[in-house]
């Protein structure tokens, strides 16, 4: 029981990666508040974690809305005693051509709205509980694609290098008051969310199930970051040699499209 006495506060937890998570943390002991919009979802998991003997509490908010995200802190602060780990995985993904962005500015402003402001709100209304308990350890669900030059997901990766620069500076301001945190790099995971994409289906993805794994070394271990090697030797190449990776890769990935759509018509 790795985590008996700590609470552990999940965003994203009603499907997918945080709620695969969710009941994977509350085996270690942890108690975990369970967020996201879908109360009925979120219901399930929490149902699934106290029929198998663990504690969590439900809480339906969407974080894009500024005042719900500021009245489920309050809650969050009101009701549990002491808060160890956030981990900021709620998130959607926009796939769409600069193209076709030219006259969607809302779409950047969306992704911005969940994945960058809805997770700075509710960090920042948790620090200073972190600095009273002197620990606080912030996970930041992110992306592969990162790391990497990718096309078709300017609004979405925008959103992500943005979480992560702000959790960097965060621990960094405040790691000798205890702050830590970890960005966690997923490659493809098979989730409601990348299942959006049709051509999608032919691609080799991570199960739920294992990138939950990932959330919980991040939650147990605390490294600074969770990656794969891919994204690993993709940062690297691009810290060496950023002008060749961004022209070599453009090619790979228009043909890796080509093939993924033609997989799929077969
Ligand atoms: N799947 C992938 O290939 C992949 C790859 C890299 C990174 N990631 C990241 O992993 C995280 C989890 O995604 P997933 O793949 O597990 O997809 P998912 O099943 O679609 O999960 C997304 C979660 O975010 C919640 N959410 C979305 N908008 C919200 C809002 N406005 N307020 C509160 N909660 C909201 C959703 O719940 P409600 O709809 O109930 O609100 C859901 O629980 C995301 O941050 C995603 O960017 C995923």
């Amino acid at each position: 029981m790795k985590l008996s006495g700590q609470t552990v506060v999940i965003t994203g937890a009603s499907s997918g990666i945080g709620a695969e998570a969710a009941r994977k943390v509350a085996r270690l002991g942890a108690t975990v508040c369970l967020l996201a919009r879908r109360a009925d979802e979120l219901e399930d998991v929490r149902a699934c974690i106290e029929t198998a003997g663990g504690s969590a509490y439900a809480y339906a908010v969407d974080l894009s809305d500024a005042a719900a995200t500021d009245a489920v802190a309050a809650q969050l602060l009101a009701e549990h005693a002491r808060i160890d780990v956030l981990v900021n995985n709620a998130g959607r993904s926009i796939r769409r051509p600069v193209k076709e962005s030219l006259d969607r500015v809302h779409d950047y402003e969306r992704t911005m709205a969940i994945n960058y402001f809805g997770a700075v709100r509710l960090t920042l209304a948790l620090v200073p509980r972190f600095l009273e308990q002197g620990h606080g350890h912030v996970v930041v669900s992110s992306s592969m694609s990162t790391q990497v030059p990718i096309p078709l997901f300017s609004a979405y990766l925008a959103s992500k290098a943005a979480l992560e620069s702000f959790t960097r500076s965060l621990t960094a301001e405040l790691g000798h008051d205890g702050i830590t945190s970890t960005t966690v790099y997923f490659p493809m995971v098979r989730t409601e969310m990348s299942g959006a994409t049709p051509i999608y289906q032919a691609m080799p993805m991570l199960s739920a199930d294992k990138a939950a794994n990932w959330l919980v070394k991040a939650i147990v271990d605390k490294p600074t970051r969770v990656t794969s090697l891919p994204g690993a030797m993709g940062e690297l190449g691009m810290a060496a040699l950023p002008g060749v990776v961004t022209k070599v890769s453009q090619p790979l990935f228009r043909r890796m499209d080509k093939s993924l759509a033609k997989r799929v018509r077969d």
